[in-house]
């Protein structure tokens, strides 16, 4: 439990500067439960804590943990180049709350991305020594074999990497689909896998990430959601 003066909440919570957020204020654009406040030093607790900014209801969180249905041609890096940010698909306090991808996908992959502020679940997250399943529906240039499928379980040698990489589940879903199940997340790791086994990815969507799935979710592409609890726990299961 903890109290806060009204400014600091919505600083806190991505609204700008305590200089704007205590004009915000003043000009009576903050209510709670209905009521304007136009005091900046008033004291809140923030557990649960709900408000209205410019008349759009808002619930205080220490940290924001959400899932992004990502569509093509946005990239996920902080200072976008080709292509906009995955941020600017999101509520534009996130920015300066410093929500940011956990790892990335390429432009042209789709699917789940998770994305938060907490650094220490951003870091937890994407530690190698974690093992965390990603799982990747690839669609393939030539037709999936079960030579290929056999490749990329067996391990393949890509030029940077010391040892071989190799996918912990792959499946054949259709001719020109398969199901990939990694638990590292180098760099292009699916495509360029593919192609050191002689094939060619020509589209790539991430379905889930341990054991939470995208179908699971409902998000069409470019929606997000906030993570229940419950969600963040099957983050780490099993896919
Ligand atoms: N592997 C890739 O090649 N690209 C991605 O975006 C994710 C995994």
């Amino acid at each position: 439990m903890s109290k806060l003066a009204l400014d600091r909440i919505l600083q806190s919570q991505g609204f700008g500067t305590r200089k704007w957020c205590q004009h915000l204020i003043a000009d009576g654009e903050v209510d709670i439960a209905g009521e304007t406040v136009t005091d900046s030093r008033t004291i809140f607790e923030t557990d649960g804590f709900e408000f209205r900014v410019y008349g759009e209801p808002w619930t205080f969180r220490e940290h924001i943990y959400i899932v992004l249905n990502k569509p093509a041609d946005y990239e996920c890096s902080r200072k976008p180049s080709h292509h906009p940010g995955v941020l600017s698909l999101l509520p534009e306090q996130f920015s300066l709350r410093d929500v940011q991808p956990v790892g990335r996908l390429d432009h042209d992959t789709t699917g789940l991305l998770l994305m938060s502020d907490d650094g220490a679940f951003i870091h937890a997250q994407s530690s190698p020594k974690r093992h965390v399943p990603k799982i990747y529906a690839a669609t393939t240039h030539d037709p999936v074999t079960p030579k290929l499928i056999e490749h990329l379980l067996a391990g393949v040698k890509l030029h940077d990497e010391p040892t071989p990489l190799s996918a912990v589940v792959c499946e054949m879903l259709d001719t020109h689909t398969l199901k990939i199940v990694l638990e590292q997340g180098k760099y292009h790791q699916v495509k360029r896998m593919l192609a050191a086994a002689g094939n060619h990815c020509t589209a790539l969507r991430r379905t889930g990430i341990g054991g939470l799935h995208l179908d699971a979710l409902e998000l069409k592409e470019g929606e997000w959601r906030y993570l229940d609890d419950v969600q963040l726990g099957l983050l780490a299961g099993t896919p």
